[in-house]
């Protein structure tokens, strides 16, 4: 978060894991994002999407899992769906009905306080809701997949309760400090780079890399490649460490209705059961990440749906919200982070 947060807030987070940005969403807008929610059907569930293709290197190259995708396709398809759909009731991803609000309620409130850099993406929204009997969410990172493409080391995530998640209900996210033990991210960027602008097909006229027209079969030579398979034994590594080594370590989050949590989502992290059997849980999440000189444009689409769309300015304290994804050739360097 060096050049991204500013202190004192650089230091909660290195500390913590997460920072407590003191940004309440009012209380009508909490109840608008509990109501659009409700229009969508029970059992909605993105979270499978992000499965096909084998994009979850890490995890399906893991014994068990990694076994079953590669022989079985069609069974580890219905495995997928079966974990997704015990953990979450609903999982709504980049709706985006509801995140010009929620962003321009944070910029009313300062929000722009926290940030050295200038320049933040915000990707898309997600909405999750369980029940008590949705089993906790255990130790994890959020790995990197080609869905997104652009994927840093210092992604930030708005994590924002629709219930109070406290003793009495639980359902509390902890996060592992990065100060403990951090996982690499923004050497895929790099990788990213370093293969595909060496494909005259796969870049743009301004010489960035363009994701959109990498074709499946170029994609698969660079999962293939060395560099790539490096990076995910390096993640394979490090999630065992962090639930043996690092258990004791999290620290746990106590998040009241509608307040605003910021944490990096490539932190390890983890959520503890939901108790209340008479209301779900629910949280709104707002995926953003900085932005870096890496010569990389950014996804249109996340599973068919417009992505990347929106440009939070922390000098100007304004967001803008585009028809296309946030043009990145069209930001200066000097704005950029260094890869
Ligand atoms: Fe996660």
């Amino acid at each position: 978060m060096l050049g991204i947060l500013k202190d004192p807030y650089f230091s909660e987070h290195q500390a913590n894991g997460f920072v407590e940005t003191g940004i309440s969403l009012e209380e009508d807008l909490v109840e608008e994002i509990k109501e659009h929610y409700l229009t969508k059907a029970l059992g909605h569930n993105d979270f499978p999407k992000f499965f096909v293709d084998n994009q979850h290197q890490a995890y399906l190259e893991g014994a068990v899992l990694g076994f079953v995708f590669n022989t079985f396709p069609g069974a580890a398809k219905k495995l997928v769906k079966r974990f997704y759909d015990k953990a979450y009731s609903k999982a709504v991803y980049c709706d985006q009905a509801c995140m010009e609000k929620v962003l321009a309620q944070l910029m009313k409130q300062d929000f722009q306080r926290l940030f050295e850099t200038r320049y933040i993406v915000a990707s898309y929204d997600m909405y999750l809701r369980n029940s008590h009997r949705s089993p906790a969410a255990g130790i994890h990172t959020d790995l990197p997949n080609f869905h997104h493409f652009y994927e840093t080391e210092n992604d930030l995530s708005l994590y924002i309760p629709l219930v109070d998640l406290d003793d009495d209900n639980g359902g509390r996210l902890s996060v592992l400090p990065e100060s403990k033990l951090k996982v690499a991210g923004n050497v895929l960027l790099k990788l990213l780079y370093e293969h595909f602008s060496q494909i005259p097909e796969c870049l743009d006229e301004k010489g960035y890399v363009d994701p959109d027209r990498i074709t499946a079969r170029q994609m698969a030579a660079f999962i293939r490649s060395k560099p790539h398979q490096d990076l995910m034994t390096l993640y394979k590594g490090v999630i065992p460490l962090a639930k043996k080594q690092y258990a004791g370590d999290f620290r746990r989050t106590e998040e009241g209705r509608g307040r605003v949590l910021m944490f990096n989502n490539k932190n390890f992290h983890a959520a503890e059961r939901w108790k209340n059997e008479q209301v779900d849980r629910e949280v709104y999440v707002i995926r953003m990440f900085p932005l870096y000189d890496a010569r990389i444009r950014l996804r249109q689409k996340l599973h068919g749906t417009p992505v990347n769309n929106f440009l939070l300015d922390m000098q100007e304290g304004v967001v803008h919200r585009y028809p296309h994804p946030v043009d990145v050739t069209a930001i200066p360097e000097a704005e950029k982070l260094r890869l």
